[in-house]
């Protein structure tokens, strides 16, 4: 059994994906044992609490400087014992520690086809906005492992999603959840619990 940790900071719908994943059985072989947002209040949060995860808080706001936000994180972590940890929203720089730690057992969604849209400063609405702005007509999101670089860990699995004619940056992040990144998330796990 794959024991997870998923990262949060927001909405949690990639979160939701999981769990539902997990309840209809086509992910298998695997549980949340605990869900980490680094937002207090966020929305990703209630979904726990409904599906019964522990969850908690592991606030910036809450240390001194990023490295006693760093060393908590990383501990709070641990606290679960992890096979795999899911980065589903989470907004937050990885700190190197916790990559060496968990080499090749971290991953995380990207709403773009990597390497488009992708690295420092692209995240949530951002990456739809500058699809837009440079008029593609394909894009849709990335499941890959973190390593160091943003975004430029090894890929596990993309899905295109079709840009339309109107699109605004909301109606395309919309899209891009639906069909692709609500898929591609649980069926990665699923690979990753019953196929490495
Ligand atoms: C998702 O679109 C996810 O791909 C994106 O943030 C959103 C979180 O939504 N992640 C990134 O941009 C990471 N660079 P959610 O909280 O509803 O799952």
């Amino acid at each position: 059994m794959l024991k997870i940790v998923v990262m949060v900071s927001g909405g949690g719908t990639n979160l939701q994906a999981i769990i539902d994943g997990i309840a209809k059985g086509d992910v298998k072989n695997a549980q949340i044992a605990g869900v980490i947002s680094n937002n207090y209040g966020v929305y990703a949060l209630e979904r726990a609490a409904k599906a019964g995860i522990d969850s908690c808080v592991v606030s910036p706001k809450d240390f001194t400087d990023r490295e006693n936000f760093n060393d908590a994180l990383l501990a709070k972590v641990k606290e679960y014992s992890p096979d795999l940890i899911v980065l589903a929203g989470f907004l937050v720089v990885i700190p190197e520690k916790m990559i060496d730690e968990y080499e090749n057992r971290i991953i995380n969604i990207h709403p773009s086809l990597i390497p488009a849209f992708c690295g420092t400063g692209y995240y949530g609405l951002k990456v739809h906005e500058a699809a837009l702005s440079r008029g593609v007509k394909i894009t849709g999101a990335t499941v890959h492992f973190v390593d160091k670089g943003t975004d430029t860990g090894p890929i596990i699995m993309q899905k295109a999603v079709e840009v339309k004619e109107g699109d605004t940056p909301e109606i395309l992040q919309r899209r891009v959840m639906e069909e692709a990144e609500w898929k591609l998330l649980p069926a990665a796990i699923n690979k990753i619990a019953n196929e490495y």
